[in-house]
């Protein structure tokens, strides 16, 4: 008998070099291994704002914070439209790389209001679980360190802010509702894997 979920929307999230996106892509292989359909996807899209917005990462563009956070949301609107609902819908389960909560944390950080983001934010679907990706500051430097372009949001002097901005959106969103885990995500990324699957209802 089954007995877990028909679909679910899940979402990694963790500061740069936190290994969002590796996870992420663990995790769909896993739950496809499983025979369930997966939708893995992320933001920034590749959708229209998407494209913007790495620009903007990537320092080709530079957007005001307020700004920033606003093309953030509308990309997310997109994004939320286009894939993450209609995969739902199909009862596919939805693996996003970043969400709503890096909004709120990077762009928060940037001295953007999170009252505003969240009010813009309103009717956006809440993930069934979020997964902060948690990893020592020294392990995320050498991970930064090998990486050949610095993005944005990559500078160093930025993580003690970015770390506190993180905590700050994650207890905003806990009290409106959402259900957010702190994974140790300096282990291996196949223990990494093994901690985040084994807080999905997966069908029996
Ligand atoms: P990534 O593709 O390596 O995750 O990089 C995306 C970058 O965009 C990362 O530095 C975080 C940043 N970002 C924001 O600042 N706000 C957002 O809402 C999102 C989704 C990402």
């Amino acid at each position: 008998m089954t007995t877990g979920r028909q679909s679910l929307f899940l979402v990694l999230e963790g500061l740069d070099g936190a290994g969002t996106t590796t996870i992420a892509g663990l995790v769909a292989t896993e739950l496809r291994a499983r025979d369930l359909q997966v939708c893995l996807t992320a933001e920034p899209t590749d959708g229209p704002l998407g494209s913007v917005l790495r620009a903007h990462v990537k320092c080709e563009i530079n957007l005001d914070p307020q700004t920033a956070a606003l093309v953030f949301t509308g990309d997310r609107a997109d994004h939320l439209d286009r894939m993450i609902r209609p995969a739902l819908r199909r009862g596919q389960w939805v693996v996003c790389d970043r969400y709503l909560l890096s909004t709120l944390a990077y762009q928060g950080a940037e001295g953007v209001a999170r009252e505003t983001v969240m009010a813009a934010s309103a009717r956006f679907d809440i993930p069934d679980l979020t997964v902060v990706l948690d990893v020592p500051e020294k392990v995320r430097a050498e991970r930064l360190a090998t990486r050949s372009n610095t993005d944005r949001y990559e500078d160093q002097e930025l993580s003690d802010v970015l770390r506190k901005s993180y905590e700050e959106s994650i207890a905003l969103l806990r009290a409106a509702g959402h259900r957010i885990d702190v994974v140790d995500a300096s282990l291996a990324p196949e223990m990494v894997l093994a901690d985040v699957i084994g807080r999905l209802d997966l069908p029996g």
